[in-house]
């Protein structure tokens, strides 16, 4: 996932890692850095022929983010639920962007869409030695099985 800089510009960072954090995904890895508008466009790919484009890229690179990746079961959908519909406005209260925003520009979190994208994108923000591979206790009590 990214915090995109209107939730750090916002001061939203901690609490959307907490929210996500307390589900009982672990952080494996994470990095703050800015964006640049090669990195910025080969994230958003997918997104290239879309009128909003290059309204997205601008933003994404406007000011830092903090690129996050949470491992555990289910962990896609648990964090795209969590995370709320893209739109703000259409976002239940109790998700992310319900609670935090306003406007699709400003959605403050992305999140990977599949387990495809996710070792897609991972790949674009992480080398194999900043993913840390570790056990916590407490995840026999989370999901019954070590993950
Ligand atoms: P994300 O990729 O950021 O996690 O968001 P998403 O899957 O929920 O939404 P997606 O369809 O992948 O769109 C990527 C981002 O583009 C911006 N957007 N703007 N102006 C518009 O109509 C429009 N539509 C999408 C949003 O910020 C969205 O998060
Ligand atoms: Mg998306």
């Amino acid at each position: 996932m990214l915090i995109k800089p209107d939730a750090i510009q916002r001061g939203l960072a901690g609490e959307i890692i907490s929210r996500i954090e307390k589900r009982g995904l672990k952080i494996v890895a994470t990095r703050m850095l800015q964006m640049d508008a090669a990195l910025a466009q080969r994230h958003y790919a997918i997104h290239k022929d879309r009128i909003f484009f290059h309204e997205l890229v601008s933003f994404i690179t406007s000011s830092p983010v903090i690129a996050i990746v949470f491992q555990g079961k289910n962990a896609i959908e648990i964090i795209r639920q969590t995370m709320g519909d893209t739109d703000p406005a259409k976002a239940k209260p109790g998700t992310i962007r319900g609670d935090f925003g306003l406007d699709i520009g400003h959605n403050v979190i992305h999140g990977s869409d599949s387990v495809e994208s996710a070792l897609k994108e991972i790949d674009l923000f992480f080398t194999p030695k900043e993913i840390f591979d570790y056990q916590r206790d407490i995840d026999k009590w989370i999901t019954g099985e070590d993950f």
